[in-house]
């Protein structure tokens, strides 16, 4: 009896699934490298007789979200994510798959992003606490005796806590590599906590970065200068950020860090093209009403669309898209960060030097509310007279604090990002299924730490939770379409 009525159970629950299953209709939010991530994976994991129609809606004109370019005086820069690690390996891959190239901070012209080759200086408003040495030396040779006794100098400032620091993000980095373990060791995961823990993560997560910090012995000068520059270039932020947050972006500041030639945007337009997907832009969704056995998204253009599975693909702190029934998430706030572009010439009288040569390649700063910015990095020298400068600040830098900072001023910019999470420990995780049916969130594991390649991998996770709960089985092989493209990505400069 029992047996008969577990039997009838099964086959009640199964049956819906099995008969829907040669077919999915998936409705993606953003086309950011999260949404283009969601469509790729969705292509790659399927089984081949599944049927998978895929929309993206995107309410800008192009495609990459926060990975976008900036036009200064003619020339194109990246205007927020710039800079990926060695061992962002979804975006290397997609770089490669796509046919891209990759741009090594050590290219003869300056970074895209950040110069990492250039010398570095800490601003704490009243002068230059500490300056690396900068010696402009064709000579490889130079190069390296410079950069060695640069080590030197660091060493000499803040002692072994240095390596203390490098173990403490080894070991994170270490622990991140577990997500590219192969689908079949790796569980498909429901929530962000069980994600992290399952990486060895999450309790990183429970403690801000100071506590964690002073925990395994670094340095109060160490946490109070270069792991505050840091984290302030990288998130706006202080070291009260989350011990995640604050590995991922001293992870971030290494060297060999890269970016895509000609802008990180294409690798979510390479995604997009090859994932056979119906991509509307300039669309914004207002509305997502679940129906039952269907999702209807509304959009700023008056169209309604149905959608089986509605992938919410952008942070939802900021956008007001009305979801019927209404969702609770925790609350989350967006840090803003204004990125700055000015083509002219820093003045040197405002740093108190003679001459503009003195100034660091990358002005970093210390948690001081008397200095109003964050860091100022050069992205190109045209000449002597003529300089391309990205300024990272909290609050917008009105024309009177520009003209303190700056002699000349021929082009200036001003991008407002909602940018990444503020970031606080204990954080508090919205769930990858917001509704306990087919509404996903990739960016809620954005509050673990936001990049490019996290976006991926959250991304990664969901494609496959959507495929697994509408499937009924976890997806364990990829399905072969990527050895027919492999070939596409022979302009790999590695
Ligand atoms: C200034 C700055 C510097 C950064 N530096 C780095 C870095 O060096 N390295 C790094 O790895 N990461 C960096 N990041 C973080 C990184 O850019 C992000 O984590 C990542 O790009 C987020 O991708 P996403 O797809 O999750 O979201 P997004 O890129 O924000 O994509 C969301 C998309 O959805 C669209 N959209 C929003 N609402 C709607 C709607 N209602 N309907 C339709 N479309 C909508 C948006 O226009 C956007 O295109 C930086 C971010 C900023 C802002
Ligand atoms: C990158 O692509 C290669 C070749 O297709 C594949 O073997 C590898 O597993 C991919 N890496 C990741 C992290 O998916
Ligand atoms: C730049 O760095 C990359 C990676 O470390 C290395 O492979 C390449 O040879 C370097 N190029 C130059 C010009 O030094
Ligand atoms: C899309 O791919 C095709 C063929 O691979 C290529 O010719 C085209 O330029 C690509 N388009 C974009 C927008 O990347
Ligand atoms: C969405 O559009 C449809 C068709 O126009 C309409 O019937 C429905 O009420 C709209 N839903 C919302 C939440 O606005």
């Amino acid at each position: 009896m029992v047996a008969r009525i577990v039997a009838l159970f099964v086959l009640l629950f199964w049956l819906p699934t099995f008969t829907s299953s040669s077919s999915l209709s998936v409705c993606i939010v953003g086309s950011g490298i999260g949404g283009s991530s969601v469509a790729h994976f969705l292509r790659e994991y399927a089984s081949p007789s599944a049927s998978i129609s895929i929309r993206v809606f995107e309410r800008r004109g192009v495609v990459g979200g926060r990975m976008a370019r900036v036009a200064v005086g003619g020339e194109s820069f990246e205007a927020g994510g710039a800079i990926l690690h060695p061992k962002n390996y979804y975006a290397l891959n997609y770089t490669r798959l796509s046919g891209l190239k990759i741009r090594w901070p050590n290219a003869t012209s300056a970074s895209d992003g950040r110069d990492d080759d250039g010398d570095f200086g800490i601003w704490d408003g009243k002068s230059f606490i500490f300056k690396t040495w900068r010696v402009s030396s064709k000579l490889p040779v130079v190069d390296k005796i410079v950069s060695f006794a640069n080590k030197g100098l660091l060493f000499w400032r803040y002692g072994f806590s240095l390596i203390r620091m490098d173990n403490f993000v080894q070991r994170t980095v270490n622990n991140f590599l577990k997500y590219y373990e192969s689908t079949e060791s790796r569980p498909v995961f429901e929530t962000v906590d069980e994600m992290l823990k399952w990486a060895g993560l999450y309790d990183l997560t429970g403690h801000n970065l100071e506590e964690e910090l002073i925990s395994i012995g670094l340095s109060p000068l160490l946490i109070r200068e270069l792991i505050t520059i840091i984290t302030r270039i990288n998130y706006g932020q202080s070291v009260s950020i989350s011990g995640l947050a604050g590995a991922v972006s001293l992870a971030g500041s290494g060297g060999d860090l890269w970016s895509v030639e000609g802008g990180n945007w294409q690798m979510a337009a390479g995604l997009i093209n090859r994932s056979n997907v119906d991509l509307h832009l300039r669309e914004a969704i207002q509305s997502i009403s679940n129906h039952g056995n269907y999702y209807e998204l509304n959009s700023s253009e008056g169209n309604s669309y149905k959608c089986e599975v509605a992938v919410v693909a952008i942070p939802l702190d900021e956008v007001d898209i009305c979801f019927d029934p209404p969702l609770s998430i925790p609350p989350r706030k967006l840090q803003h960060t204004h990125a700055t572009f000015v083509r002219g010439l820093l003045d040197p009288a405002y740093f108190g030097l003679s001459s503009v040569e003195e100034i660091p390649e990358l002005v970093s700063t210390i948690e001081d509310p008397g200095i109003p910015f964050l860091s100022i990095s050069v992205l190109k020298r045209h000449d002597e007279k003529e300089v391309t400068y990205k300024v990272f600040s909290r609050e917008a830098m009105v024309d009177t604090l520009l003209d303190q900072i700056f002699s000349v001023r021929k082009d200036t910019i001003h991008i407002d990002w909602g940018a990444y999470p503020r970031y606080k420990a204990p954080e508090v995780f919205a769930p990858f299924v917001l509704d306990g049916q087919h509404l996903y969130y990739v960016n809620a594991f954005e509050n673990a730490a936001s990049t490019i390649e996290t976006s991926a991998v959250a991304a990664e996770n969901v494609a496959r939770l959507i495929l697994s709960r509408h499937f009924g089985h976890v997806p364990s092989k990829r399905s072969g379409s990527e050895s027919s493209t492999v070939d596409a990505g022979l302009h790999l400069e590695l």
